[in-house]
């Protein structure tokens, strides 16, 4: 799995980087709190282990108490987060990352990830008129496309097997939609219960030390899954620079 260390203001947590993959979100998987897919195209071989891609383990989360500024415990979901949803998953050796290990790490491409690849930010001033439709058409089909891999959780942990205790309350999303809603679910309040007001004192993304990992997270997951939907290992995302503004290149 690409695992991001951030460190926030309320707890200093390993974070996955997905929702959720769309295979783990079962009954079974979320019983079982195991989630070790098999790379796309082998079978039975979680987290690749067979070819040395990563290994399934248990999650470690921080077990320090809360800060001061959040007085509750045990009402958000996202509390040492992922273990509420899954206490193992995969841990990717090398240049392998992903849910599965079946990707590589960003600027790593080729079968073994062993190939560098340039991904080359440019300042979207200076693209050309076609340079820019290339780009506006990807967000277009990114916002369209449903990621192949993740889903997001539509329901908390107590409702989350569904009104018959069976059904998984998860959604399909686009590749888009995803990099909104991860950043949403990163800066949104705690639900303290029906018709409680919610908890609005954290904020995980923002007005803190984490905003610069989070945000910088938030793009190379979008960039990743864009250069995937391409099939352009090099894809970049341009950039707008907010230092000299948009007249100078
Ligand atoms: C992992 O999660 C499962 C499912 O919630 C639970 O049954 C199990 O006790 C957990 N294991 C640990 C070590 O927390
Ligand atoms: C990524 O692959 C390159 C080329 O094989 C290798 O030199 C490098 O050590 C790898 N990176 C990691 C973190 O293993
Ligand atoms: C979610 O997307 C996957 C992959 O595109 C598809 O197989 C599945 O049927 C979709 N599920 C729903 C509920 O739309």
């Amino acid at each position: 799995m690409m695992w991001q260390s951030c460190c926030l203001v309320l707890v200093c947590a390993v974070v996955v980087s997905a929702q959720f993959p769309r295979e783990c979100v079962t009954p079974e998987g979320l019983r079982s709190g195991t989630c070790c897919p098999s790379p796309s195209g082998l079978n039975d071989d979680p987290c690749g282990s067979g070819t040395g891609r990563g290994e399934c383990v248990a999650i470690a989360v921080d077990a320090r108490p809360h800060g001061p500024q959040y007085p509750h415990d045990g009402r958000d979901d996202r509390e040492r987060w992922p273990i509420r949803f899954f206490n193992q998953t995969c841990r990717c050796n090398g240049n392998f990352s992903g849910s599965n290990c079946g990707r590589c790490r960003h600027g790593w491409t080729g079968a073994n990830c062993d190939q560098r690849v340039s991904v080359v930010r440019r300042n979207v001033m200076g693209l050309s008129t076609e340079e820019k439709r290339a780009f506006v058409d990807a967000l277009d089909q990114a916002k369209r496309t449903v990621h192949p891999d993740l889903v997001i959780a539509t329901r908390r942990t107590p409702e989350i097997f569904g009104p018959d205790g069976l059904t998984p309350q998860f959604e399909n999303i686009t590749i888009y939609n995803y990099f909104v809603w991860s950043h949403y679910f990163s800066v949104s309040k705690t639900f303290l219960g029906a018709g409680q007001a919610s908890f609005g004192g954290v904020d995980f993304s923002h007005e803190g030390p984490g905003f610069v990992t989070w945000h910088r997270f938030h793009l190379l997951q979008l960039e990743r899954d864009m250069q995937d939907m391409l099939q352009e290992p090099s894809f970049a995302l341009p950039y707008w620079n907010f230092a000299i503004g948009g007249e100078h290149m």
